[in-house]
């Protein structure tokens, strides 16, 4: 397929993404935004989001003309080919997905599009939202198409540009066909499908995923219980092609915008057709709970209580390589601390300002004045390469909790500290 005329609505990270990386494919692509802010400094190639690659490929779109952001959706898609809904979907009431967001773009553009023009979802939208948009439009001549992204935060550029399968779906067979075809020069497998199929591959993967890392976690709690090494046990499931080896990492909890976001939905939706997803909420559960081990964890750390206790937080967004605070594991365990009465110093190298209930300094050896714990919550490489030496001399107590599993114990140890990850022996 040659080049296609693209509008993408919405530039939060997967819009962005998406807009810049059809652009590199060679389309002419326009990305909106109602922010006017925003759309001026991405205009002038500034990106604010921590994403590597991402900003050398708006400039490069920039450049090349190929890319433009603009303010107002309706103007935008009169002459379009296809038009990417990227705006958000987050949780609403009883954790379904709110989708004002996407109802508000299709009342704004559903009579400027042009006939033929695809209207497609990027961003997760429950299972049945192509059939509502279709009744929204109220045009028969406009198709709809399921076409979700499967981009991880911080390597967003990386997985759409090298991803492990398309998916595109509609009940217009040709036009999911023509989609699919947006990402001809990609070498990827595309599964092209029906609507409802589409929307349930994102749900069912994404929360696939984070029933795996529950089980992990959980499979690591049994280890410390029974003296068993997870590291050993990880290594030996993960062998198993069937099983894999990646997404095995016990941690403090799933967290970001997605997975939380995604499991509570696809639990509602299960709700909505009168079955009872008890799996997946036992995977929520699980997520919960593991915080409050992680927290129970820092207390016999520091001697069992946690009033008073000074408390070195390392790390702050929900994994590394970005400064994404949403639904951060991290936050909410240095949240139960502070409630707990501790004192809680952070540093994260992506994060900065101000957080209820903790300091935050812009430097890592800073958490470690005075403190009786250190806590590694986010798995940011830097932390390795610490001076524990220097570390221990800072610190009024001798704990490091682990919770990433990331640090070399030895180097932590032979500092004359202490070393406690997850579902691994104690290290003294
Ligand atoms: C997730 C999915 O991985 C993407 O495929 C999907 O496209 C995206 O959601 C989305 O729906 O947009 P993301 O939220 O960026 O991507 O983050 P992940 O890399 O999946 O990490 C999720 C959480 O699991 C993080 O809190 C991370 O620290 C944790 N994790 C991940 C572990 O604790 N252990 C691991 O081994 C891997």
């Amino acid at each position: 397929m040659g080049s296609a005329r693209i509008v993408v609505i919405g530039t939060g990270y997967v819009g962005l993404t998406t807009g810049a990386c059809l652009a590199s494919l060679g389309h002419r692509v326009t990305c909106v935004d109602v922010d006017s802010l925003k759309v001026a400094r991405l205009a002038a190639g500034q990106v604010d989001i921590l994403e590597p690659g991402l900003e050398e490929l708006v400039s490069r779109g920039l450049a090349t003309g190929r890319l433009d952001f603009v303010v107002g959706s309706r103007q935008a898609v009169v002459d379009a080919e296809a038009v990417f809904l990227c705006v958000p979907t987050p949780m609403g009431a009883g954790g379904a997905a709110d989708l004002r967001a996407v109802e508000a773009v299709i009342d704004e553009v559903a009579g400027a599009l042009p006939p033929g023009c695809a209207v497609i979802t990027k961003s997760t939208v429950p299972v049945g939202t192509a059939q509502r948009i279709r009744g929204l439009l109220g045009r028969t001549d406009v198709p709809v198409v399921a076409n979700p992204e499967f981009l991880r935060e911080g390597t967003a550029v990386g997985d759409f540009l090298n991803p492990d399968r398309i998916v595109v779906g509609s009940d217009d067979q040709p036009a999911a066909h023509w989609v699919a075809g947006l990402y001809a020069d990609l070498a990827a497998p595309s599964v092209v499908t029906d609507a409802a199929s589409a929307e349930l591959v994102k749900y069912a993967a994404n929360c696939f995923l984070a029933m795996k890392l529950s089980y992990v976690n959980a499979v690591a709690e049994l280890c410390e219980r029974l003296g068993a090494d997870i590291e050993s046990v990880t290594e030996g499931m993960g062998y198993d092609r069937r099983i894999g080896r990646s997404f095995l990492k016990p941690g403090p909890g799933w967290g970001g915008s997605c997975l939380p976001k995604d499991t509570h939905a696809l639990v509602q939706v299960a709700e909505s057709v009168g079955f009872d997803f008890s799996l997946l909420s036992a995977a929520i559960q699980e997520n919960i709970a593991q915080r409050d081990r992680i927290v129970a964890k820092i207390a016999g750390a520091v001697g069992g209580s946690l009033a008073g206790a000074r408390v070195g937080v390392l790390g702050l967004a929900f994994k590394a390589g970005t400064n994404d605070l949403r639904d951060s594991p991290a936050l909410s365990v240095t949240a139960m601390l502070a409630a707990h009465g501790a004192e809680v110093t952070a540093y994260d190298p992506a994060v900065g300002g101000e957080q209820p209930g903790m300091r935050i300094v812009d430097d890592p050896y800073q958490t470690a004045k005075g403190a009786d714990a250190i806590v590694v919550l986010t798995e940011w490489d830097e932390f390795r390469r610490l001076d524990w030496t220097y570390v221990a001399e800072l610190m009024h107590g001798d704990a490091v909790v682990d919770t990433r599993n990331l640090l070399d114990p030895q180097s932590v140890l032979s500092a004359g500290l202490s070393w406690l990850g997850l579902g691994r022996p104690r290290a003294r």
